[in-house]
């Protein structure tokens, strides 16, 4: 039996090529829905680049749902300067046909949560956790009902990528991620320290260039793209390719190494807002909430990325 997944997300270039590796994997996961939530660019636009990448995907079916507007607590700040302007710069794809659904996306999570035996949907998140923090604090009772949280954020050896102490992800919605990992739902982490590993060099976009499908050509269009700020930033072969790391978890976790420690959310500090406070040897006693990913094998990142994406139209 597949996996039911819900991914909530902001895509993204890096997003997209997350949802398409969900999409081409059928028999291990089920995509029960799509929530968009504000961060790369604004919730509407965020939606508007879920559904371009179902249709790109022939994949229509999928509802997407509009999440949360602004972070709980902070002014929204945002990553076109990464992303562009339309949050998915790159391939020329068509506007949409299909629309998002009426609910929102934060109902969604609840009433799906709810209807669906505990145990066994897991929510891949890869943005700011506004609409899962909001979601808890509107029905706690969904908490428990969760088989696990998969989440692209944060960063322990590589520090921060928005700040020098935090990741995008995390600095976006602090007192959001503070509830998440409170939680005690159980929580698998791709950090930074894991998808700095997974870079984006020509070969390999080439790979996905050469698939002869449109997704496989729209995919080497986002990252041509999407590499060029870190590439300048980092001085690095290519660009650091992050929320795809958290399907490929899914799919198989043992191209990653982590441990099981505590993560705290600092949200007080003016200077290190939204770090992740990692113990990673052990030195506080405070309890264990999340297997954190440490390092991953990029070789097997990417064949299984242009395996899975050749399957798609
Ligand atoms: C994260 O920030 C976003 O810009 C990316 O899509 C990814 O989820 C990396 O810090
Ligand atoms: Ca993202």
């Amino acid at each position: 039996m597949p996996r039911k997944i819900i991914i909530d997300t902001d895509p993204g270039q890096d997003d997209a090529v997350a949802i398409l590796l969900a999409l081409g994997s059928p028999r291990e996961i089920d995509v029960l829905g799509i929530v968009a939530v504000a961060g790369n660019v604004q919730v509407h636009q965020n939606a508007t680049n879920a559904l371009k990448i179902l249709e790109l995907a022939g994949r229509p079916d999928i509802p997407v749902y509009v999440g949360c507007e602004r972070p709980m607590r902070h002014k929204l700040f945002t990553a076109e300067y990464i992303h562009g302007k339309t949050g998915l710069d790159g391939p020329d794809l068509a506007e949409p046909t299909i629309v998002p659904r009426d609910q929102h996306g934060v109902d969604y999570l609840i009433e799906t949560l709810r209807r669906e035996p505990t145990g066994t949907v897991t929510i891949c998140a890869l943005g700011p956790l506004t609409n899962l923090g909001m979601a808890f604090v509107k029905a706690p009772d969904i908490v428990p009902r969760i088989q696990e949280i998969v989440l692209m954020g944060g960063g322990l050896f590589e520090g921060g990528n928005v700040t020098p102490a935090a990741e995008f992800n995390i600095y976006v919605d602090p007192e959001a991620a503070d509830v998440v990992f409170h939680s005690g739902v159980p929580i698998t982490v791709v950090p930074l320290d894991v998808s700095h590993m997974m870079l984006t060099t020509q070969p390999r976009i080439e790979r996905f260039r050469s698939l002869g499908n449109k997704t496989g050509v729209a995919t080497a269009e986002m990252l041509d793209f999407f590499d060029r700020f870190d590439k300048a930033k980092y001085g690095w072969d290519g660009g650091p390719l992050h929320d795809p790391c958290v399907i490929a978890y899914l799919l198989k976790p043992g191209l990653f190494k982590g441990r099981h420690v505590n993560v705290a959310i600092e949200t007080q500090s003016d200077l290190t807002r939204g770090m992740t406070v990692v113990d990673y040897w052990g030195v506080t006693g405070r309890v264990k909430n999340t297997n954190y990913l440490r390092s991953g094998d990029s070789d097997g990142f990417y064949d299984l990325l242009v395996e899975r994406l050749s399957t798609l139209p």
